[in-house]
């Protein structure tokens, strides 16, 4: 990857809510020579930028017409029912050197490309919300008329918040339940689990922190290589503690629940992908 090309990229974001503030904010921590230049329909969010020297590196622009203007990069951050207005909105002022990362859910490359014109690049990413602790999983796919060396750019770019893994875009969806959604099923779950840490008599705020450190562990181990079954192995002692939890979990059915979280989530995707390409 070529990050040097990314960090000097003039990048805008169009959308400046949950997703775009958690992008902007990685961006500034990360890539302290790019410029960034940003719209929103409420610029009343960006009196935050007061601080600091920010206003010297974030660019508030009048509209989205002149962050396409002035970026190579424009970053698409609002909601999959914006998306055709804003993109065509913009289309006059992408040429075909520029590239558009759409991180609208479960709207195709083909449907952005349509309203942006032929022969645009266009690049489609899902991140989630770990963002703005810059802990985000992205995955991004390239549309027709972007080469492999502009999804590398965009990688680059969405780096700046977390890990980026490469997809086609038919898995999209999926992504976008197990990581876009999935990152809001660990909550609940670590919240169940802080939940129980109360019942059982430890002050809320603790066992928050336990339950959310002790779900770090474990991730940690999985991607040093251990496998999850490997965790539960060398925790369950027989007669011991794990295994009756593991048994509780077993007989409720929590495992299938968190399989169907992400089916229904991934499936939600599909529809909304479907009613995308309708339009
Ligand atoms: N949130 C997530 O966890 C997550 C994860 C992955 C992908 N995404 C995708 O990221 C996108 C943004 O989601 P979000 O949760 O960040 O939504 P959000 O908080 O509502 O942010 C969208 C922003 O766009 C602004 N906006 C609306 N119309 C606009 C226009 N015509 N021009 C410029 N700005 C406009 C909104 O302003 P107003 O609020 O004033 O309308 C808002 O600040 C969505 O497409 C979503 O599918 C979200």
């Amino acid at each position: 990857m070529d990050e040097r090309r990314a960090k000097k990229r003039r990048t805008g974001i169009i959308g400046v809510g949950n997703m775009g503030l958690a992008i902007l904010r990685g961006l500034l921590a990360a890539e302290p020579e790019m410029k960034i230049f940003i719209s929103d329909a409420n610029p009343e969010k960006f009196r935050f930028l007061d601080a600091g020297d920010l206003r010297a590196r974030v660019v508030v622009c009048d509209n989205n017409k002149e962050v396409a203007e002035r970026s190579e990069v424009v970053i698409l951050a609002v909601k999959p029912n914006d998306v055709r207005r804003v993109v065509e909105e913009i289309a006059p002022l992408m040429d075909e050197e520029k590239i558009l990362i759409s991180i609208a859910a479960g709207v195709p490359t083909r449907a952005i490309e349509e309203y942006l014109g032929e022969g645009r690049k266009v690049i489609r990413a899902m991140p989630n919300i770990g963002a703005r602790v810059r802990a985000a999983v992205s995955a991004t796919c390239k549309g027709e008329y972007a080469g492999d060396g502009d999804e590398e750019l965009a990688k680059g770019i969405l780096s700046a918040i977390g890990e980026v893994y490469s997809m086609k875009e038919r898995d999209m969806d999926v992504i976008t339940g197990l990581s876009g959604s999935g990152i809001a099923f660990f909550a609940a779950v670590i919240d169940a689990m802080a939940d129980g840490g109360v019942y059982e008599g430890l002050p809320r705020e603790l066992s928050l922190a336990i339950a959310a450190g002790t779900a770090m562990g474990a991730a940690k181990m999985i991607l040093a290589g251990d496998k999850p079954s490997d965790i539960e192995a060398m925790t369950a002692s027989p007669g011991g503690t794990t295994i009756r939890g593991l048994y509780a979990m077993e007989s409720r059915g929590v495992k299938a629940a968190l399989m169907e979280a992400v089916i229904e989530a991934t499936r939600r995707a599909r529809e909304i992908s479907k009613m995308q390409t309708a339009n």
